[in-house]
């Protein structure tokens, strides 16, 4: 599936991301929280922070979600489509866990998964996770993949896109890793759109969570913090929506779930299906 030949079978274990946490121990401080995806260095800031929160990142998804994190990826997996010998790329794909739950839904035997992320600490922790599964981790950027033009049938990207430093771009280049008639699973968090619960939500998101998330995993780099900040300051979903449609996916279609605190969006590449 690699531009000019198969995939690497391991993952890149390097620690550039570990050597900038060095000099940057702080990565979102409150000016750039103001909107972190103003930041001109976005794309070190993310890598740094990802870089330093790896191994505690599962057990605070679990906790903050109440588990609903896997409800979330088991439904983007059903949105997918999934038929037999179906090829997957999962972009930003982290600890590993949509990667892995593609993997293992049945009745997609004869599947190849990828797993891309350019955060190199995440890689070791979801290789471990995956058992038998049959997926593959790769160091990559989800703005310049290592895969070759209309290689996939799905690209997945599972609260990664907020974390991207050009959305749209990154669009346009799952795009053309599709072949036509794939499909493109989004799924990120959102707010609820009722006032009330929104305000309630935002009161546990921004007041509650980065105390907690923090605590459990000593994080000095702001993470928690970004959260909720990168949320309340991202796209709206009528604009992803539009930044798909832009890209080139037709049938666009958004999927609330659990109040609207997360979303999954789908779209397809026209041609074949
Ligand atoms: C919030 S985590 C999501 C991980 C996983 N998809 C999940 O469902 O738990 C976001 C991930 O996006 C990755 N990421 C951010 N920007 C990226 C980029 N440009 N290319 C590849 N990975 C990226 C980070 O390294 C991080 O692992």
């Amino acid at each position: 599936m690699s531009r000019g030949g198969m995939p690497p079978q391991t993952y890149h274990a390097g620690g550039v991301a570990a050597s900038i946490m060095r000099t940057m121990p702080t990565v979102w401080n409150d000016s750039l929280l103001a909107n972190p995806h103003a930041a001109a260095d976005k794309r070190q800031r993310v890598r740094s922070m990802f870089a330093a929160i790896a191994p505690s990142y599962d057990l605070n998804n679990r906790l903050h979600s109440l588990w609903m994190d896997q409800l979330w990826r088991r439904n983007a997996v059903k949105l997918a489509g999934l038929r037999p010998g179906d090829r997957v790329v999962d972009v930003a794909c982290g600890t590993g866990d949509l990667a892995l739950r593609f993997a293992r839904t049945q009745g997609n035997a004869a599947s190849a998964v990828i797993g891309i992320d350019f955060t190199h600490e995440m890689l070791p922790i979801a290789l471990r996770k995956s058992g038998g599964a049959k997926v593959v981790f790769v160091n990559g950027d989800a703005l310049c993949l290592p895969l070759a033009d209309g290689c996939t049938d799905v690209v997945s990207i599972a609260f990664g896109i907020r974390n991207v430093a050009d959305p749209a771009a990154a669009c346009r280049e799952f795009r053309r890793i599709l072949r036509p008639g794939g499909r493109l699973v989004i799924l990120e968090f959102s707010l609820p759109t009722l006032a009330p619960l929104r305000a309630l939500y935002n009161f546990y998101f921004r007041k509650v969570l980065p105390r907690t998330a923090t605590l459990i995993s000593g994080d000095k780099t702001g993470a928690y913090k970004y959260l909720p900040e990168s949320v309340n300051t991202f796209i709206d979903r009528s604009a992803m929506m539009r930044m798909m449609t832009d890209a080139g996916f037709a049938d666009v279609t958004q999927h609330p779930m659990t109040f609207g605190i997360c979303v999954c969006y789908r779209g397809r590449l026209p041609g074949a299906i």
